[in-house]
This record gives C-alpha cells, sequence and structure tokens, in this order.
C-alpha cells in the first residue's frame, strides 16, 4: 500500500488515479493526523508527504510528520511534495531522512520512476536486514484494557528508537512508569534514568540543576556539582512537569535539547551529554501554545510521539486487575500474608470515581490491608470512599456510568469533600486524594477552592 498524505483534494485524487493506473495500491489522507495510525500499523510501503499544510506554513508540520514517520517506520522511503520554490523545505527533509522530493506540478512519468526506485531499494533493504526481535518488559505496568493494550504496543515500539516522547495524562495515571518502561526498553537501560520534576525548580536556579556548576561559582556553591543532563549521559532524562517550565527556563531548555551541549554556572567550557528526553505534563499544552505561555518550537521538539494515559475512569475494567496487583505488592513491602477481598469490596472498588486515579486507588488497597490485619477484605473497609464519592455530587459514584455532570463538577466535589473532611489540611487532603500536594494547590486554583 502507498500512503499519500495532502490536504489538497486535487492532488489527492490526481495522485491516487495515477498510482492505481500504474498498478499500484494507493489511500490518501488529508491530514497527518490520519497517517499517524497508518505508521503505527506499520502498513505502507511507501509515502508520498506534502509538507505544506495549512495549520502551518513554515513546514514545520511536514518535517515534524517525516520525523514521526521514521520513529514507526524507520526503512520506510518518504518521497516529499513541496510547492514550487520551497527548495530549503526540501533539503531540511532529505537531510531528516526523506528518500527524494518532488515539485508541484510534477511530470507523472518522472514520479512513477522515483517511486518505483524507492520501491525496489527498499525491498532489497528488507532482504538484507534480518528481524530483530527483543522480549518488551512492561515494567510492571498493569493493564488489559484496550486502551492499555494499545498504548504498551505503542510503548515497545518507539522505545528503542532515541525519539522524544511526551506523555500526557491526569495525575497518578502512570506516567512516570510509562517513562521507565520507555527507559527500560531502549539501548540505554543501563545506563542512568535520570527524573527531574520542573515544575519544583524555581527560575532562578534552573541553570545550575540543569547544567550544574563549578565550586565559587555563585555565594553558597562550596563544591562543584553536576547537572541533571550531565548525570543523564548515555541514558534518558524524564523531564516531569514540564507545562510549569517559565518562559525564560523554556528557551534554554530549547536550546539544549536541540544541541545536547550546555555551560555549568562559573565554568567557560561547553560540555555535551547523549541523552534521550521523555517528558510529562498533566497540563493541556495545545492550550498552552495557543495562549502563548508554552513555546511552539519547544512543544515540538519534546513531542515527536504523544502517549496519552486515560484515566482510571475510562477504563474501568482494569480495577480488579490493580487492586489484586496492589494486594500482592502490599503483602510483600509490609510483610503481612496477602487477604483475600470479597466480591462485593470488589464490585464497589470497582465503581469510585477515582480523580487521583491509579495512586489514589493504590492508597485505597493498601489502607484497607492494613485495617483489615489480614482478614477478608470486605466492602465495609471502602464504605468512607464510597460516601465520599456519592455526597461528592447526586450523579457521582458509586454508579459513574452515563452521568450528566461533568468530570470537572465530579473532580471539583470530589475535592471540596475531601477537604472538609479533613479539616482544610492539604497534605492530609492531598493524601487522601492521591495526588500531590503540588497538584492540590493547581486544583484548588483551577476549580477556585479554598480551605
Ligand atoms: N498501570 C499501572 N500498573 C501498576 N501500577 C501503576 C500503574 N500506573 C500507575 N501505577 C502506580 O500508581 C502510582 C502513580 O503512578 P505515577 O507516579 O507513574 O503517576 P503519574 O502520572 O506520574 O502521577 P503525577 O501526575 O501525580 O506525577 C505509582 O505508585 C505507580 O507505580
Ligand atoms: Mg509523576
Amino acid at each position: 500500500m502507498i500512503l499519500i498524505i495532502d490536504d489538497d483534494p486535487a492532488i489527492r485524487t490526481s495522485l491516487t488515479y495515477l498510482l492505481r493506473h500504474h498498478g499500484l495500491e494507493p489511500v490518501a489522507v488529508g491530514s497527518p493526523d490520519e497517517a499517524l495510525p497508518y505508521f503505527r500499523s506499520g502498513t505502507p510501503r511507501l509515502t508520498l508527504m506534502d509538507m505544506n499544510f495549512t495549520r502551518s506554513t513554515s513546514g514545520h508540520e511536514g518535517l515534524h510528520l517525516l520525523r514521526q514517520a521514521h520513529i514507526f517506520m524507520p526503512s520506510l522511503p518518504v518521497i516529499l511534495i513541496t510547492a514550487w520554490g520551497s527548495i530549503d523545505l526540501a533539503v531540511e527533509g532529505m537531510r531528516n531522512g526523506a528518500f527524494d522530493f518532488v515539485t508541484k506540478p510534477w511530470d507523472a512519468r518522472l514520479l512513477l520512476q522515483r517511486i518505483d526506485t524507492a520501491l525496489s531499494l527498499s525491498a532489497d533493504a528488507r532482504d538484507a536486514t534480518p528481524g530483530e526481535t527483543r522480549q518488551f518488559d512492561s515494567a510492571g505496568i498493569i493493564g488489559r484494557s484496550p486502551e492499555m493494550r494499545e498504548l504498551l504496543a505503542t510503548v515497545e515500539r518507539v522505545a528503542p528508537s532515541d525519539a522524544p516522547v511526551l506523555i500526557l495524562g491526569e495525575n497518578g495515571t502512570g506516567k512516570e512508569l510509562i517513562a521507565r518502561a520507555i527507559h527500560l526498553n531502549s539501548r540505554r537501560a543501563a545506563a542512568p534514568f535520570v527524573e527531574v520534576n520542573l515544575g519544583g525548580i524555581p527560575a532562578s536556579l534552573f541553570e545550575s540543576e540543569m547544567f550544574g556548576h563549578v565550586k565559587g561559582a555563585f555565594t553558597g556553591a562550596v563544591a562543584s556539582r553536576k547537572g541533571r543532563f550531565e548525570t543523564a549521559d548515555g541514558g534518558t532524562i524524564f523531564l516531569d512537569e514540564i507545562g510549569d517550565l517559565d518562559p525564560a527556563s523554556q528557551v534554554k531548555m530549547l536550546r539544549v535539547l536541540q544541541q545536547h551541549t550546555f555551560q555549568p554556572l562559573g565554568d567557560s567550557r561547553t560540555r555535551s551529554a547523549d541523552f534521550r528526553e521523555v517528558s510529562a505534563t498533566n497540563a493541556d499544552l495545545t492550550a498552552r501554545v495557543a495562549d502563548r505561555s508554552f513555546r511552539e518550537d519547544l512543544y515540538y521538539r519534546i513531542n515527536l510521539i504523544t502517549l496519552r494515559l486515560p484515566p482510571l475512569r475510562e477504563r474501568r475494567e482494569d480495577i480488579p486487575l490493580l487492586v489484586r496487583h496492589f494486594l500482592k505488592e502490599g503483602s510483600r513491602t509490609h510483610n503481612i500474608p496477602a487477604p483475600e477481598i470479597s466480591s462485593e469490596a470488589m464490585t464497589l472498588l470497582s465503581r469510585l470515581p477515582y480523580p487521583g486515579n491509579i495512586r489514589q486507588l493504590k492508597n485505597i488497597v493498601e489502607r484497607a490491608m492494613l485495617i483489615s490485619g489480614g482478614g477478608i477484605i470486605g466492602a465495609d473497609l471502602f464504605r468512607q470512599d464510597a460516601e465520599a464519592a456519592a455526597t461528592a455530587g447526586p450523579d457521582c459514584a458509586p454508579v459513574m456510568e452515563d452521568t450528566p455532570a461533568t468530570l470537572a463538577d465530579v473532580e471539583r466535589e470530589a475535592i471540596r469533600r475531601a477537604l472538609r473532611q479533613h479539616n482544610g489540611n492539604l497534605s492530609a487532603t492531598a493524601l487522601s486524594l492521591g495526588i500531590t500536594r503540588q497538584a492540590l494547590y493547581r486544583k484548588l486554583e483551577k476549580f477556585n477552592l479554598n480551605r
């Protein structure tokens, strides 16, 4: 199958006609979003790709799509279609691994010739390289729902490449776990995995933290210290809460990610490090790009591949699996025998709303396990959680299906309720919701709540 990607319907029609007439099997789509599933499934033998999509005239989008295609299908031949006069873009595309390019309007015979050449060369290359198979290590990620299966399949495909990955998802959905799985299944697995919480680094400390400093670089710098990028040399750097990066730090971050070089404070020499970046955020980055609080170029740089973690309430079939997993894990860490759980208790747990997602479920299960003291865990142990959810709103949990309330309403109520329960104590509230204090602060602000 030959994949044609062009936002101009007339071009799609004429290319489809031309290729079909030549005995090929064309499929035409109009946007990068529609093209990605084809790359993910690995079906095209070649792609004809327009570089100039309407959303951005710079060609940024076309180049981005080209890189994405090659992450999923490293040896896929790509022939670029560029507007007449945009040779620079074509050259940039070739530098990024395109096989060839044609400019509009094209000579049909010449185009078909190039397609044939590309197809025969890539067939030769395929025959020459024996397929390597490696066992995928799921890093303890539990989940058999269709959403999780698809996500893990994508993780498996992108992990071995050096592609920057952006992980999106609510608090406690497992973003960090996925980042670790990517590292574990990459060629960097034996090197460090360095986690940085960017939300916790003030702008004034960004450079010394990330780039390091030498002794005496500033008051208090009593010894030299390696920065995070240098520590991650050879491995993976996990840029957590990247949506919270302030504008000045965004510029610095972009530069390091592009050049892989940096200068420790007080040092005149430039250092370099070989790292792969995986980022995560629970912020709506596209909205931040739109209102210009997050740089578009940095956004494109970090999210060659986007992974979206579904909230737990959207994949409830995973809850029993997770409960059993946490019971087993808890029995090991607390050194107590793994308790049984009654079926009513399991049913109840399967219906809670979980604004704090998997982390919250884990806390609830662990707490019940400790209270039950090794006996059978019954539904009564979760009555409080169910009540909290139920009083959070008439349409909320325990039965969440088909509720007219928005998720935001449910979340707001759950937080309000938890705050009241803990007399406004933020640490206790955050703990009971399974989110960090920082996340709680953000949510209070977002929902306009106070203690
Ligand atoms: N699919 C899963 N299987 C088993 N455990 C999981 C899974 N997802 C998350 N967990 C566990 O849930 C907890 C929260 O996960 P993690 O820290 O990765 O979430 P997060 O999305 O990074 O949260 P935050 O946004 O608050 O930083 C961890 O203890 C993690 O081990
Ligand atoms: Mg996290």
